[in-house]
């Protein structure tokens, strides 16, 4: 029953066709979208769990969860150009697994979408709060702009508020139908990158930069043991966060020119290219202002979002907070070593470019579930598109407000850590799926055929296991609970409403308009 109702290919490519008009996005506009959707909270905030979590090893941290995306991308890249249709994984899984293991995906998707976009909301309320404090001298209370101790969020926090704000601002702008438009999002972009570059310019040839920083490497270690988040390949688990948002590039393939050539080079030029940038940048904040954790009295870091961490780092005065306890994590290196100046301007980038990036995530959430809904597996309701606006309003007013709602209680590292977990699913889901397809659809045309896939498609599911395996405890186990939720659901309510299952074979003419938000 497991592999059951698998969708045919055929159904699913003549809806891809049908579509063909809308081919507008060359290689260079997908290079610049993945990037768009891959710099953000990861970077700018999550460097500093990740220094909590392997000190100096936070380099290789980096590279870890780099070289895992690049080998999922390189499976994602010849399914998104073979079925270059929306619903990503979901669709992939739909096809090749059957609908039960697709509807786990699609579940798993909403962790990665809608909790990534409560992170980065989180993320951007921590440069606001920066922002308005060197500007202006004022700060929201922490019981207004942190999740509750309890939690792991701040000494007084109740509520984020103004993650709320931003979640609910980039809901709306999307349910009246706001899209970025390619030229946005590419001078975005440009900000993100610049801000990127000046922070590599001025801390890696700065005074402050000593080797000694970097010394001990791995003070907790490459692995710091199971289920604690720890070491080097804790940090890799977290820090994965920084590259989320890449297999958005997937979901515009329906939108590009020449997809086969164009999908593989969006998906792997733009996670190349993050790669490099983030192991310079995290050389150059450990180099200057050092990255140590702190530590517990057994001499293992105190977890990255907990309450006894959120203690410790609220005894430090403003201007000596360690990195790692840092909101504003690269701001915060540059005020340190004498650039305040660029240091703001560096808060300001953030401040202007995390909010597209949570449009994107929810963006995609609605995207996915809405080909859900189309499909039977959620409410038919859902997927009303709107008269005026073009959008489908509901699903993405209900995504709003989930968002809202868990950027209000959480931080940022245990939302990304959440959202890692269901990434981390997916990704092993699609390496599966090309595999599968390899054997089931051997002559369905395939213009990029992911490089020895027999080694690369294994790779990716054992980098993704064993990711998985090194977030924290509270994480992982969040992935099998979500999953039986999905699964009671899914026996409950979709199964018997499936269209699929009711033999409802549907080719779908464009319903939404635009499809990607970048246009
Ligand atoms: N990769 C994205 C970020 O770091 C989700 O914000």
């Amino acid at each position: 029953m497991i592999f059951g109702r698998v969708k045919s290919l055929d159904a699913i490519l003549a809806t891809a066709e049908k579509k063909s008009l809308h081919r507008t996005l060359g290689a260079f506009q997908l290079m610049l979208f993945g990037i768009g959707c891959v710099i953000g909270t990861g970077i700018f905030v999550l460097t500093a769990a990740g220094a909590q979590k392997a000190g100096p090893g936070l380099m290789l941290a980096f590279a870890i969860a780099g070289l895992i995306c690049i080998v999922a991308a390189l499976c994602y890249a010849e399914i998104a150009a073979m079925i270059p249709v929306a619903g990503s994984a979901y669709t992939y899984t739909y096809a090749t697994m059957g609908e039960v293991l697709a509807w786990t995906v699609g579940w798993a998707l909403v962790l990665e979408y809608a909790v990534a976009a409560s992170a980065v909301s989180v993320g951007w309320s921590g440069y606001l709060n920066g922002l308005l404090m060197e500007f202006f001298g004022f700060q929201f209370p922490a019981a207004l702009a942190g999740a509750p101790l309890a939690l792991g969020g701040i000494e007084g926090g109740i509520i984020n508020l103004p993650a709320v704000f931003i979640a609910l601002l980039m809901t709306w702008l999307l349910m009246i139908g706001t899209t970025e438009s390619a030229r946005v999002n590419a001078v975005l972009v440009a900000i993100k990158v610049t801000a990127l570059t000046a922070f590599i310019a001025l801390t890696l040839p700065s005074e402050a930069f000593s080797t000694d920083n970097f010394n001990p490497f791995l003070p907790a270690g490459v692995f710091g043991g199971f289920g604690s988040g720890l070491g080097a390949v804790g940090a890799a688990a977290t820090i994965f966060f920084a590259y989320v948002g890449f297999d958005a590039v997937s979901t515009a393939a329906e939108e590009t020119k020449n997809p086969q050539r164009n999908v593989p080079i969006g998906l792997i030029g733009s996670l190349l290219f993050c790669t490099v940038f983030y192991i310079l940048v995290a050389a150059g904040a450990v180099g200057t202002v050092g990255g140590q954790p702190i530590m517990g009295p057994n001499g293992i870091p105190f977890p990255a979002g907990s309450e006894e961490l959120a203690r410790q780092c609220a005894t430090f005065a403003a201007n000596e907070l360690p990195l790692v306890c840092s909101n504003e994590a690269l701001a915060h290196v540059l005020r340190q070593i004498g650039w305040s100046g660029v240091g703001n301007m560096l808060g300001i980038a953030a401040f202007v470019a995390l909010p597209s990036v949570i449009l994107i995530l929810l963006f995609g959430q609605t995207r996915v579930a809405f080909v859900m809904s189309r499909d039977g597996l959620l409410p038919e309701s859902w997927s009303k598109v709107h008269p005026k606006w073009k959008t489908p309003h509901v699903i993405t007013a209900i995504t709003g407000v989930a968002v809202a709602f868990a950027a209000a209680f959480l931080p940022v590292g245990k939302l990304a850590d959440i959202a890692n977990a269901g990434t981390l699913y997916a990704f092993m889901m699609v390496a599966i799926a090309v595999m599968v397809l390899r054997k089931t659809a051997p002559n369905t045309p395939r213009a990029f055929k992911t490089p020895v896939l027999w080694l690369i498609g294994p790779l990716t599911i054992a980098g993704t296991v064993f990711l998985f395996l090194n977030l924290p405890f509270e994480a992982m186990i969040v992935l099998p609970v979500w999953a039986v939720i999905g699964l009671i659901f899914y026996f409950l309510y979709s199964r018997s409403r499936s269209h699929l299952g009711r033999g409802i074979v549907e080719v779908h003419e464009d319903e939404l308009e635009p499809h990607s938000p970048i246009n």
